[in-house]
C-alpha cells in the first residue's frame, strides 16, 4: 500500500477523499475534529506543491440541500490553515474544472458535499470517472468512510495509476491493527453503548483477541438478563438472548470471563431530572432501569483496566449525557487515560466522554472512525482501504 510519502505530488493536480463529516448547528461546525485530524496531510501536500483538490461528503442529503452544504467547511478549513481555501458550488462540470485548471501548487479547493450526487453512494463508475478526471492523483485520508463502497471512496480509485493513503489514514490503520494483531498484553476491550445489535461482530472478534472483556452500557442488562438476572425495565434486546448466552459460551471456551456490572445507578425515566438512586444488588427491581454502572463496578472494572498494557474503549458504561448518570462513564475515561497502557478509543460518544472527562490528551489514539472503526474490530476489510492496496499493487 502506497503512503503520501511514496508520491511525487509537486506540480500535480491531488484529489484528497477526507471525512469533514463533522456534527452541525445550523451552518456552525459543532465539533471540528475530524478537520482538524486532516490538516497534517493538507500541509503535507501544500509543503510539497500539490494542486489540492479536497472532497468529503456531509450527513445525509438528499439531493443537492443548502443546509449541507460544505462552504462553511471551507472557511473553517481556510482559518485552521491560515490560507483562503477556494469553495466551488459543484463537485464536477465544466466550471469545476475551469476553477482545477486555475490551481497553483500549494492551493487548496473543497468541492461541495459529494453526496449531493446520488451516484456517490451509488458507486457509479461513469461519475467515478469523470470526478477522478479532476486530478493526476488520489489520497484517501477519509478513514471514518473507509466502510463505505463510494465513488468518491473506492470507485475512483480504479481510474487512477497511483492511489495512496493520507497521514491519517495511515495512522488510524496503524494504530488499530497492531491493537488486533500484535497488542502488548494484557489486552482488555471495554464496549459499552445501548445496543448489544451494534457490536455483536465486535464481541465475537474481540473474544479471539483479548485477555479481558469489560461490557457495561444499555448493553449489559441483555447479557444479565440472559445470565437468569432480574434487570426491571433496563433496555433489553429480546431477540438477543441467545446470541449473549452464546457468546457467553465462547467466552468460556476461550476461559475468557466477560465481566459485567455488579451495581448500577437505577432511575425511573430516561430523563435527566428522574428520580434516581444507588443500588448495590446486581438485580434491579421492577419499574426501575440501569442507567449507570454502581460505585463497585467502577472499582472493579478499573482494577482491570490497571493491570492492561493495552486497552480498547468503544461505548459509554452509561447514560453520560445526564449528570447524575455520568459517573462511570467518566469515572473510566480517567482511569483509562491514566493507565501506562497503550490506550485506544473509537465511537463518537465515548470520544465525546473523554473529553468531557478532560482527559482526552492521554489517550494514545482517538479514532475518527465511528462505523469505519467498528468494522475494523470486527475484523472486517475496509473497502475504501482494501481499494488502495489493489490500485498500489498494480
Ligand atoms: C461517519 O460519520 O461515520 C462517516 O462519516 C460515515 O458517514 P455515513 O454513516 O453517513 O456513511
Amino acid at each position: 500500500k502506497l503512503g503520501l510519502h511514496d508520491l511525487d505530488v509537486n506540480g500535480k493536480r491531488v484529489l484528497v477523499r477526507v471525512d469533514f463529516n463533522v456534527p452541525m448547528d445550523g451552518k456552525q461546525i459543532a465539533d471540528d475534529t475530524r478537520i482538524r485530524a486532516a490538516l497534517p496531510t493538507i500541509l503535507e501536500l501544500i509543503r510539497g506543491g500539490a494542486k489540492i483538490i479536497l472532497v468529503t461528503h456531509l450527513g445525509r442529503p438528499k439531493g443537492f440541500d443548502p443546509n449541507f452544504s460544505t462552504e462553511p467547511l471551507a472557511v473553517a478549513v481556510s482559518k485552521l490553515l491560515g490560507q483562503r481555501v477556494k469553495y466551488i458550488v459543484d463537485c464536477i462540470g465544466v466550471e469545476v474544472e475551469g476553477i482545477v485548471s486555475e490551481l497553483r501548487a500549494g492551493d487548496v479547493l473543497l468541492l461541495e458535499n459529494i453526496r449531493f450526487y446520488e451516484e456517490e453512494t451509488k458507486n457509479d463508475s461513469e461519475f467515478a470517472q469523470t470526478l477522478a478526471s479532476l486530478a493526476d492523483l488520489y489520497i484517501n485520508d477519509a478513514f471514518g468512510a473507509a466502510h463505505r463502497a463510494h465513488a468518491s471512496t473506492e470507485g475512483v480509485t480504479h481510474y487512477f495509476d497511483q492511489c495512496a493513503a493520507g497521514l491519517l489514514m495511515e495512522q488510524e490503520i496503524e494504530h488499530l491493527n497492531k491493537m488486533l494483531h500484535d497488542p502488548e498484553r494484557p489486552f482488555v476491550a471495554i464496549l459499552g453503548g445501548a445496543k448489544i445489535s451494534d457490536k455483536i461482530g465486535v464481541i465475537e472478534n474481540l473474544l479471539d483477541k483479548v485477555d479481558q472483556l469489560i461490557i457495561g452500557g444499555g448493553m449489559a442488562y441483555t447479557f444479565l438478563k440472559a445470565k437468569g438476572l432480574s434487570v426491571g425495565d433496563s433496555i433489553v434486546e429480546v431477540d438477543k438472548l441467545d446470541l449473549a448466552n452464546g457468546l457467553f459460551q465462547k467466552a468460556s471456551d476461550q476461559h475468557l470471563t466477560i465481566h459485567l456490572p455488579h451495581d448500577h445507578v437505577i432511575g425511573k425515566e430516561l430523563d435527566p431530572n428522574t428520580e434516581s438512586q444507588v443500588l448495590s444488588s446486581q438485580e434491579i427491581p421492577d419499574g426501575w432501569s440501569g442507567f449507570d454502572i454502581g460505585i463497585e463496578t467502577v472499582a472493579k472494572f478499573a482494577e482491570i483496566v490497571d493491570t492492561a498494557k493495552t486497552i480498547i474503549w468503544n461505548g459509554p458504561l452509561g447514560v453520560y449525557e445526564f449528570e447524575r448518570f455520568a459517573k462511570g462513564t467518566l469515572e473510566i475515561a480517567r482511569r483509562v487515560a491514566e493507565s501506562e497502557a497503550v490506550t485506544i478509543i473509537g465511537g463518537g460518544d465515548c470520544v465525546a466522554a473523554v473529553h468531557q472527562a478532560g482527559v482526552a490528551d492521554r489517550i494514545t489514539h482517538i479514532s475518527t472512525g465511528g462505523g469505519a472503526s467498528l468494522e475494523f474490530l470486527e475484523g472486517k476489510q475496509l473497502p475504501g482501504i482494501e481499494a488502495l492496496t489493489d490500485r498500489g499493487e498494480k
